[in-house]
């Protein structure tokens, strides 16, 4: 998820350029650049790091010129340094990206044969390299752009300009988002409005599909194949605030609202289904044969994550995991070899305890791998010297309680459960080709439980000035209920505690009262009778029952006090649905309550400290 802005018009481009660029850092900051095209020639330059590190280049090297495109990079090819930042020029033309070219390698390999050179890692670069082929064969941008269009597959969102076409920046669209702001006598295009706001209330949304040509006279939308589209604008009144949370009141609800999105280009260009293979890009779990049993460790929601990758991977490629927390694992003198994997989750890469685990465990001579969504961060680059990284693309989280991270990290297990299964012969190809099919169902299948949140705004209403909850699951739920429960008490300090449904007759069952909410996780599967008569015994001690069921269950609510339908799923898929509702409902019974959400009290992002 990166920052885009282009500006052409009879302003200086550059301050324009960087002003937007920073209302968009929060989509990522691994990098900056900008390039101006001033008297036919491109000025370029780029910083690694903040914003703040290329506003300083400029002081001391300005660019001047009234058309230019700017890039806050998060990465997710190539690792952060001043040569993968974008912009990336080839032969004057200039481009920026947000999004994942699944065909790049390929196109990298004829490119390069035709003699071509690459200096960067990126996906990008083969965007400039493709253009400016296309323009040298005798083509104008436009047509040139069109051309390279057809070539590449994947998510993108692009601003290209040409020095030698100075008066017009072309986009496209296809998967990720762009809008195109239009102004007087000049027009602006940008990954999101926040950056444009400040100039014009008025934008273009354009969808996938889209190409749009803007010049300072005017903005022209058509099909990638040039088939004319209406444009039709949208007066914006939000504030700068508001914007940056897209609408949204936080953060965290924003990124609950990227789930689809999220989980979508998470399993974006790793899965091959006429192969059933999924292709885990960054990480060698080596010759799989070779591991004999899995350590997952981390913490908080992430340890949730871990719990439920248990139940994938040993479900679908019958090795022995367990699961650690990371500061209870680096002290207690595991017993590791060099058959063991030890896998680390965590969003940011850069959580003490599980960064100490993993080092100790290496040591000890695991082979250590990670799951991260923050490319070269300390665990990432831990793990990159053994057996890899998967990366996450669930862009920045800036929600302090971890929601997108947490359904992609899921993602991410099931991608290498399918792997491991298929290369240990534990999985067929049949059977892997359905697996993927319902993963792939879970962006569409998230998008129909937030379509009905209104439901959950009325549960949490009537909950909201409750003072203990009681969260049940079974499975590859029970980890669902503990992660419900954390995100309950962790932005609305309400206590909640989650508990395997069975265990409810050895201790819990004193606490139901009619007082106490219970949150109870039933949907369809093997475990459904066991757990609905669990929470019958919380119904026989008139306990409030909220209950998560599968779309179609005629049954849970003759027990229940309010039910949430979610679409069916495989059982060790439906916790990355299940997990949705009670996010939600956390997330409003702490808005209800006016915590505050985005940073509750006492919590970091990250925890570097022990
Ligand atoms: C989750 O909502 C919390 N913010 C916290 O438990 C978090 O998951 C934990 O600190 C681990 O962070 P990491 O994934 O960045 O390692």
């Amino acid at each position: 998820m990166c920052g885009i802005v282009g500006y052409v018009g009879n302003r200086e481009a550059t301050t324009i350029i960087i002003e937007g660029l920073r209302r968009l850092e929060y989509r990522g900051y691994d990098s900056a650049g900008i390039a101006v095209v001033d008297g036919g020639k491109t000025g370029i330059r780029r910083a690694v790091g903040k914003l703040r590190n290329l506003d300083k280049v400029l002081s001391e090297q300005p660019l001047a010129g009234t058309i230019g495109i700017g890039h806050t990079r998060w990465a997710t090819h190539g690792r952060p340094s001043e040569q993968n930042a974008h912009p990336h020029e080839v032969e004057g033309i200039t481009v920026v990206h947000n999004g994942i070219i699944e065909n790049y390698l390929e196109l990298r390999r004829a490119l390069s044969a035709q003699g071509r050179k690459f200096k960067s890692e990126t996906d990008t670069e083969i965007i400039a390299h493709l253009v400016a082929s296309n323009v040298a064969k005798g083509l104008s941008l436009v047509p040139a752009v069109r051309a390279t269009i057809e070539a590449i597959r994947g998510a993108f969102a692009f601003v290209i300009q040409s020095e030698h076409e100075p008066d017009k920046l072309v986009t496209a669209k296809n998967a990720t988002p762009i809008v195109v702001g239009l102004g007087e006598g000049e027009n602006f295009v940008a990954s999101d409005i926040p950056a444009c706001l400040a100039h014009t209330r008025v934008f273009v949304f354009l969808r996938d599909g889209d190409f749009a040509v803007l010049t300072r006279s005017g903005v022209e939308i058509t099909t990638f194949d040039g088939t004319p589209v209406p444009v039709k604008p949208k007066r914006i009144d939000w504030s700068p605030v508001m914007a940056e949370k897209g609408g949204h009141k936080h953060f965290m609800h924003k990124e609950i609202y990227e789930q689809p999105t999220a989980v979508a280009d998470t399993i974006r260009g790793r899965v091959s289904m006429e192969e059933a293979r999924v292709h885990l890009d960054g990480v060698s779990i080596g010759d799989a044969q070779k591991l004999n049993r899995f350590i997952i460790t981390a913490c908080g929601t992430s340890y949730h994550a871990a719990l439920v990758g248990k139940f994938m991977i040993e479900s679908i490629a019958r090795i022995p995991v367990e699961v650690d927390l990371a500061s209870e694992l680096r002290y207690r003198e595991p017993v590791i070899d060099e058959q063991t994997g030890v896998l680390a989750i965590s969003q940011s890469g850069e959580t003490l305890d599980t960064l100490a685990a993993i080092k100790e465990c290496r040591t000890r001579g695991a082979t250590i791998f990670a799951i991260c969504n923050v490319l070269e961060s300390s665990i990432a680059r831990e793990c990159a010297e053994s057996g890899g990284v998967l990366y996450t693309h669930a862009g920045p989280e800036i929600g302090v309680a971890s929601t997108k991270a947490f359904t992609t990290q899921l993602v991410a297990l099931y991608l290498i459960a399918i792997h491991l299964g298929r290369e240990r012969g534990t999985l067929s190809k049949e059977d892997a080709q359905e697996l993927l099919t319902h993963l792939r169902e879970v962006p569409k299948q998230i998008e129909s439980v937030l379509s009905r949140e209104a439901s959950i705004i009325s549960i949490a209403r009537r909950v909201a000035k409750a003072r203990d909850f009681l969260y049940l699951g079974r499975g590859p739920n029970y980890p669902i209920a503990l992660e419900g429960a954390l995100k309950l008490k962790e932005i609305s300090y309400i206590h909640a505690e989650g508990y395997a449904a069975g265990e409810m007759k050895h201790g819990p069952i004193a606490l139901i009262d009619e007082k106490m909410p219970t949150i109870g996780i039933a949907t369809a599967g093997p475990v459904y009778e066991k757990t609905v008569s669990n929470l019958e015994e919380v119904k026989a001690r008139d306990g409030k029952l909220i209950i998560i069921a599968t779309e179609g269950d005629a049954r849970i609510a003759e027990i229940a006090d309010d039910v949430f339908l979610v679409p069916k799923n495989d059982p060790l898929i439906d916790p990355i649905i299940t997990v949705v509702p009670l996010q939600l409902i956390a997330y409003h019974i702490a808005d209800l309550n006016g915590t505050d959400v985005d940073q509750p009290r006492n919590l970091a992002k990250s925890v570097t400290v022990e």
